[in-house]
């Protein structure tokens, strides 16, 4: 009989609760949403946050963490950054921002591997991980190695997106991760001016899909500048904005993850 590839997964000591963020394309809002959640998750207890995007990290810039970097102490233990009060680790700590990592899978295997065992993560109760887009080798290492709990999957509200989400939701249902939800990212726009809704982009299938599959909407997060904004400064609108509609849609949605066993 084939040995079972699931097998090998080991759970990260000291770590509860392991949400993978993930999406089936790119510049949906991953690592957004993984930044935001990872600090409105600390309402709840200890937050790590992990950058699996290897070939495009993103959170040393967007956490306001890029001077910072992790320690190796003896037995070639690495003690995370900590930024906000979250632990986490990133290749993009370790490389030039500008270079390109060349790896194959094997390497890859090799990065991730030491993401688990060998960086300290402590006692956490939620350990974010942000991965990179699609169904390729980082997310298969992923599911192979560790328990993940669940999955929150990240889509803009247009079908062509939606298309890719769907092959994202399907790949953690056959490798067992349950679906938490999907969260809905630039769902709309509101007019400065009249507080009016503007859908920036048409809104596909997503209702009848999530429905037909029993899967929650968490959340719709609206397109605003000073999102973005945030992110570029490295202060994340959860932690810059505490008080605004964005902050208070990562909030609920953190909220309804915290309920989940
Ligand atoms: N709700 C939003 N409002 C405005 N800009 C956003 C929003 N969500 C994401 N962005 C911006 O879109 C770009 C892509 O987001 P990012 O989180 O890097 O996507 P991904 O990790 O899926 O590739 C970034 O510049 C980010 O600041
Ligand atoms: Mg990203």
């Amino acid at each position: 009989m084939a040995a079972n590839p699931f097998d090998q997964q080991q759970p990260i000591p000291g770590v509860k609760k392991i949400i993978a963020v993930a999406s089936g394309k790119g510049g949906v809002g991953k690592s957004t949403v993984a930044t935001n959640l990872a600090l409105a998750l600390r309402e709840y207890g200890s937050v790590g946050l992990l950058d699996a995007d290897i070939y495009g990290p993103s959170l040393p810039r967007m956490m306001g963490a890029r001077n910072q970097k992790p320690t190796v102490s003896e037995g070639n233990r690495i003690t995370p950054v900590t930024r906000y009060g979250i632990k986490m680790m990133s290749i993009g700590f370790l490389v030039e921002e500008s270079a390109a990592i060349v790896w194959r899978g094997p390497m890859l295997f090799k990065a991730m591997d030491q993401f688990f065992k060998d960086v300290q993560w402590g006692e956490l109760d939620y350990l974010v991980i942000d991965l990179p887009p699609g169904t390729g080798d980082v997310q298969l290492s992923l599911v192979q190695k560790v328990p993940v709990n669940y999955a929150v999957i990240v889509t803009t509200p247009q079908n062509i997106a939606l298309i890719d989400a769907k092959k994202a939701i399907d790949m953690f249902e056959r490798t067992g991760v349950r679906i938490a939800g999907v969260v809905e990212n630039m769902a709309y726009m509101l007019n400065p001016a009249t507080q009016e809704k503007i859908q920036l982009f048409p809104r596909g299938e997503i209702s009848s899909y999530l429905e037909s599959k029993k899967i929650p909407l968490l959340g719709e997060i609206p397109f605003n500048t000073s999102v973005s904004l945030a992110s570029e400064a490295g202060i994340p609108i959860v932690e810059s904005h505490s008080s605004g509609v964005e902050a208070k849609a990562f909030n609920d949605i953190a909220k309804k993850l915290n309920l989940i066993n």
